[in-house]
């Protein structure tokens, strides 16, 4: 288990994650609205988390592609549908479908996409 804490639009969220569970699952079943439009899929980028501490893990190719073609992401987000749970981390969640006044979007899988 790995210890998250969320920055969030309505303040931080600290709770325990299972190792190796994608990010954005992890987020969303404690309680925090964040988006994730595409499904998981690295295309939307809606699930971007800025990396305050800790280590996120290796950027994978599909990751890297689509994080080159947005100017608006710095070096110090990732995509939370990315990413596994590895350490602990304090993250803030950019974008919450509450705040946003849209859907969230399609439940990410468990298994990576190829
Ligand atoms: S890039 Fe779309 S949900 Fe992560």
């Amino acid at each position: 288990m790995h210890r998250i804490t969320a920055e969030t639009a309505s303040g931080p969220v600290a709770f325990d994650a299972e190792g190796d569970k994608k990010l954005v699952l992890c987020i969303e079943d404690h309680g925090i609205d964040i988006l994730h439009r595409c499904g998981g899929n690295a295309r939307c980028t809606t699930c971007r988390v800025e990396i305050i501490h800790g280590d996120p893990g290796p950027i994978r190719d599909a990751e890297k592609a689509i994080m080159a073609t947005k100017d608006d992401m710095t070096d110090h987000m990732r995509l939370s549908c990315q990413v596994r749970v590895i350490d602990d981390l304090h993250v803030r969640v950019i974008n919450q479908a509450s705040v946003k006044g849209i859907d969230a979007g399609p439940r990410p899988a468990h298994e990576d996409t190829p």
